[in-house]
């Protein structure tokens, strides 16, 4: 069984429960050739915190003695390594040196008999420079034998591999195929070469075809990624378990990995690294080791970079920042570049895990932070939603944030000549109503625009402009004289972040006349909507967004058509959340598919009676694939009738 407890975007902190104990995600499980045993397992686990590993069941299994003492005395015992073991099939060595002795059927019968916790199928391994007709033949056979699999596998957990090299429809087919088999655990299969050969934006290609067709309460594995540089692109992508082989055979030949890359022993000009490995040692006396004791220093140099990175993926993905350390990664390779830059593509799906808003800002780290779907969906739906309170705009260039206390005696000279005022950021066009929603308050960009960035702003601006046709177009020169027009800017504020946030019927049923805001005494900023003597709304100062109140749900509720924005839970569960609980995954029946994780959510029966009101943790579709876990966290809750 697998839960999320924390998530940003596609990336998620999850907990696999196993026969050997619970394995926090996003994890990288070292490989052990149990005939080497480079850094030892019992050194894994105490010296650098590696909860589990992984191994090959085909090797143990084709030596005599290897076999013998792992079905007398199981994996665990003999490996002498008390987290969760993996075990792989003999695909790769297939892959590697061709035919292997072994069938599915006794791999499998093998994996159980030594007791491991996650066993693999035996599937098969489709290269990349292989034709579709060939890929499609083996991915059938892939899925029929995972078929088999499951209905062997007793008590281990199983890893179904997703194979379909380079095709996406393939791909997309054989994980969706595979989500309907009992298996506990998917790895991305067949990836190695494109890791090989750098062709890493058909890697985030294959993940994300992988990743639509994979049902989210399993967790991802990326067969073969091992090298630190990679980790935080893949987790953002979705992927939760990882596997290195390569810290031990890169240590062979005197290769260390370091978060740029992988520098050769013998061409490095200087070596300062911190690890307890390199501690006490510079270039010479590292070179000067033995050779035993120099490969055993290397490999746990590299093991202590792959720990590294990966406890700093998880640290990103509870502060929210998991995209700026992506972006800062994927400058240390061209090739890796090219890869952030084909998330561009993948934008709409990326759209759908983004939440409506993080505690921390925004860092803009260069050119492909405008297609983060944060970016993708602002822009979107400013365009879609926004309706200009005059027919003369002002163009501002883009200022200090939020930029209505930047521009705000502009602004209000602008205004009282009937002008509305809209910044032209990186974001695209901002209209001054909207300048403190998240994003576009919570962010950082550089003064110094660059050329992309440029032409963006150039080209929305004028779809701006051609979309809402203005009746005149000035641009903010530093100086305007005041004039005499009266607008109540507050309150287009609040109506345009209801648009913007609840879409136009929605913000229709909360601004009932007579409106009344509440303002903070503090700031100055609107912190209550009070609609015809209602409390409908209020606004959060952190992220300038709305929290729904049970009295503005009674009125969205019949304006919207079911399912939209309601979460549909089951009877058993209402009255827990008319009290206020929250609700958990199990009792969630259905709801909008359109929700996106910190969306404000109505929660009704299956009657569409209200029962409280919340914010999703979840995607409705994760919701209703968990078993654990928490689906919305209410706020107010209807009462219990009496
Ligand atoms: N190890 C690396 N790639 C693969 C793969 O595609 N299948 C299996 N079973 N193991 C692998
Ligand atoms: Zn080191």
């Amino acid at each position: 069984m697998f839960e999320i407890l924390r998530r940003d975007g596609m990336a998620r902190i999850g907990l696999l429960d196993t026969a050997s104990g619970k394995l926090e995600t996003p994890a990288l499980l070292p490989v052990i050739n149990p005939k080497l045993n480079t850094v030892t397992p019992q050194e894994l686990y105490h010296d650098f915190g590696f909860r589990g590993l992984i191994t090959n069941s085909y090797i143990i299994r084709n030596n005599e003695d290897l076999r013998q003492r792992a079905q007398s005395q199981g994996l665990h015992a003999m490996l002498d390594f008390p987290g969760v073991i993996m075990t792989d099939s003999g695909t790769f060595q297939s892959h590697m040196y061709g035919e292997v002795e072994v069938s599915n059927e006794e791999i499998i019968e093998f994996q159980k008999s030594i007791g491991t916790d996650i066993g693999t199928v035996l599937d098969i391994f489709a290269e990349p420079y292989w034709t579709r007709e060939q890929t499609e033949s083996s991915v059938h056979t892939t899925l029929e034998r995972t078929q088999k699999a499951a209905g062997m596998k007793g008590d281990m957990m199983l890893a179904g591999v997703v194979q379909g090299s380079v095709y996406s429809d393939l791909r997309e087919h054989c994980a969706r195929s595979m989500a309907t088999m009992a298996v506990d655990v998917h790895p991305i299969g067949g990836v190695v070469p494109l890791m090989e050969q750098y062709r890493y934006e058909e890697l985030v290609d294959v993940i994300m075809a992988s990743k639509k067709g994979l049902s989210p309460d399993r967790p991802v594995h990326l067969f073969g990624a091992g090298h630190p540089m990679l980790l935080a692109l893949a987790t953002l992508l979705g992927c939760d378990l990882f596997d290195s082989a390569s810290y031990a055979k890169f240590a062979r030949d005197d290769r260390m990995m370091f978060i740029d890359g992988t520098h050769r022993l013998a061409d490095m000009q200087s070596l300062y690294c911190q690890c307890p490995a390199c501690i006490g040692h510079d270039l010479a006396s590292l070179r000067a080791l033995d050779d035993r004791t120099r490969m055993v220093t290397i490999a746990k140099h590299n093991l202590y970079e792959i720990k590294n990175e990966m406890e700093l993926v998880k640290r990103a993905i509870l502060e929210g920042r998991l995209w700026e350390l992506a972006e800062t990664r994927c400058r240390s390779h061209p090739s890796l570049l090219s890869a952030l830059r084909r998330l561009r593509v993948h934008q709409e799906h990326l759209e759908h895990y983004e939440p409506l808003s993080r505690d921390g800002a925004i860092f803009y780290t260069g050119s492909e932070t405008r297609n983060r779907p944060a970016f993708y969906r602002y822009h979107r739906r400013m365009m879609e939603t926004y309706v200009p309170v005059s027919e003369k705009v002002m163009l501002f260039p883009e200022g200090g944030k939020p930029y209505s206390r930047h521009y705000a005696e502009a602004f209000a000279r602008a205004r009282s000549r009937g002008y509305q005022p809209v910044v032209a950021s990186p974001f695209g066009p901002v209209p001054a109503e909207l300048d403190e929603v998240y994003p576009l308050a919570q962010s950082l960009m550089p003064t110094q625009n660059d050329m992309e960035t440029e032409s963006f702003i150039q080209e929305s601006v004028q779809a701006f402009l051609d979309r809402f046709r203005f009746r005149e177009v000035a641009h903010f020169d530093g100086d305007i004289e005041a004039g005499d027009e009266r607008s109540d800017c507050d309150l287009q504020r609040a109506v345009a972040v209801a648009r913007y946030q609840f879409g136009p019927e929605a913000a229709e049923a909360l601004f009932r006349e007579p409106v009344e805001l509440v303002m903070s005494r503090n700031t100055g900023k609107i912190r209550n909507v009070i609609s015809d003597g209602e409390h409908v709304l209020s606004m959060r100062a952190a992220d300038g967004l709305y929290t729904l109140r049970v009295e503005g749900a009674r009125r969205v509720l019949p304006a919207l058509p079911s399912p939209r924005m309601r979460v549909i839970v089951h009877d058993d569960a209402a009255p827990y959340n008319m009290e206020g609980k929250n609700v958990f995954n199990r009792f969630v029946v259905s709801g909008d598919h359109g929700l996106h994780p910190m969306d404000e959510v109505m929660v009704v029966d299956g009657n569409d009676r209200l029962l409280a009101t919340g914010r999703a943790v979840l995607t409705l579709e994760e919701m209703l694939s968990f078993q654990k876990g928490i689906a919305v966290k209410i706020r107010d809750g209807v009462g219990r009738p009496e």
